[in-house]
């Protein structure tokens, strides 16, 4: 089966709408905690096998920069299995996966406790807004990495006796980013304790910690703003299954409110979904929880509330969600509005859903939102990932056809999309 989803040309999907969702369909695994683990099995060069990885673009690329550092690297299903290649460890990257990809930069703390110094390209990623990584270089600092930034690359280098034993490191944002990349760099610190406060919660941080701990780490306080990480100097082969991916889930219960009839969701952890449930409860959409499947029944927007919004860190609504959300909010009569905490200018879905009929308008990092009776079909512009499954949403809630152009973003976080469309009854065509 041929696994690598290489992204040459961006294609196109032409959709016709309205349609209706009818079907269940299991939820893949979560993207965002297979980057993270992914990047953490340098840390070691025994054999780590990993269950339920979604085969995604975002995945491969993370696959590509293994191979780049001597890992070799098989798949089995959704399973991968990662060993040891033949060379030592490298640890200076080709500047084109990490240049794709902004998850790869935390390779780079890995990397530089495992060979003293490493080369990694400053990260790209989607354009969601502007992306430091400011609080990623100035707490490998903290742990005793230097870093440089030359000619679009990173260079660090680390001083075995160049950090305390005992380090706290206060995030000035509870960035996801920075919390993985710096558990992940200061579980290598050999009898170094490191205090981590303000840091990120996610669910996703969580099954990053519990690896690592399989490991063979000492972590405690994931979940928490607070998390202690005890360093030792080696790490062991594990065997792992990843969380599901509750912005998958969370991106077809949307789908489902819009387009239901009735969609089921196996797979789908309920605490990882309770912000968009309460809204779910606020909006009076019809949603019922059993043993890990949420089933998500469509009913007339005329019936429904308007909402105030905001996004913000878990357990806060999820930025990642917010195009989606936004789609269905602009088909709700009344004012409702989305206020965006994580990536303040994350709107560049509005004007695309305006060219569909919506009325929305953004004032500084709030979109107010009046609601439209319903949406009509037109050529649109995909930016990035989650703005593509929310102009796939709208297009097939609207009447008409839609083409959406530069559309496979969508591939970097949605796995086999045409099957669960075709499982929900739904029908688009994709086109080069
Ligand atoms: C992760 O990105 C996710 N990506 C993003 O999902 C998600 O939108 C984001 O967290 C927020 O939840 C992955 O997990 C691979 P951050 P990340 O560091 O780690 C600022 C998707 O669609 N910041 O938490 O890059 C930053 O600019 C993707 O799957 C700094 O200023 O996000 C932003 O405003 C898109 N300096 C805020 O913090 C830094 O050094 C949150 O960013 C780091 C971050």
């Amino acid at each position: 089966m041929k696994h690598r989803l290489e992204i040459e040309t961006m294609g196109k999907m032409k959709v016709a709408g309205p349609q209706y969702a009818n079907g269940e369909i299991t939820i893949s695994g979560s993207k965002n905690s297979a980057l993270p683990i992914l990047a953490a099995t340098i840390l070691t060069d025994e054999k780590v096998i990993l269950h339920n990885i979604p085969n995604l673009a975002d995945v491969n690329t993370m696959i590509e920069i293994l191979e780049n550092t001597g890992k070799k690297v098989t798949w089995e299903n959704s399973t991968l299995v990662i060993e040891k290649g033949e060379e030592k460890i490298n640890s200076i990257l080709p500047y084109g996966p990490v240049r794709k990809m902004r998850a790869s930069f935390n390779v780079l703390g890995p990397l530089t406790i495992r060979n003293g110094y490493a080369k990694v390209a400053l990260p790209g990623g989607c354009s969601i807004g502007v992306r430091p990584v400011n609080f990623h270089l100035e707490g490998l600092k903290k742990l005793g990495i230097e870093s440089k930034i030359e000619h679009g690359y990173t260079n660090s280098k680390f001083t075995e006796n160049n950090h305390q034993k005992k380090i706290h490191i206060s995030l000035p944002f509870p960035s996801v980013g920075a919390t993985e990349h710096l558990i992940t760099t200061a579980v290598m610190l050999k009898d170094t304790e490191t205090i981590l406060t303000n840091c990120a919660q996610e669910p996703e941080i969580v099954d990053l910690c519990n690896f690592l701990i399989s490991m063979g780490a000492r972590i405690e306080g994931q979940g928490s703003s607070n998390i202690k990480i005890y360093g030792t100097d080696r790490l062991y082969g594990t065997e792992y299954t990843i969380i599901p991916d509750r912005i998958e889930a969370g991106t077809y219960a949307i789908l489902g409110a819009i387009l239901g009839g009735k969609v089921t969701l196996n797979n789908v952890i309920e605490d990882h979904l309770f912000s968009l449930l309460d809204i779910f409860e606020k909006l009076g959409i019809h949603y019922e929880f059993k043993n890990n499947t949420l089933i998500v029944s469509g009913i007339s927007k005329m019936e429904l509330t308007p909402v105030d919004v905001e996004t913000s860190t878990f357990p806060g609504f999820p930025t990642d969600l917010q195009p989606q959300l936004m789609v269905l909010l602009s088909l709700i009569p009344g004012r409702s509005s989305i206020t965006e905490n994580v990536f303040k200018t994350r709107f560049n879905h509005v004007d695309e859903l305006n060219r569909m009929g919506a009325k929305i308008f953004v004032e500084s990092n709030t979109a107010i939102i009046t609601g439209v009776t319903k949406l009509s079909g037109a050529p649109l512009e995909a930016t990035d990932l989650r703005a593509s499954a929310a102009l796939l949403i709208a297009a097939l809630a609207a009447e008409g056809e839609t083409v959406i152009n530069n559309v496979d973003h969508i591939f970097r976080g949605y796995e086999k999309l045409f099957d669960k469309l075709e499982k929900l009854n739904l029908s688009v065509e994709y086109f080069e």
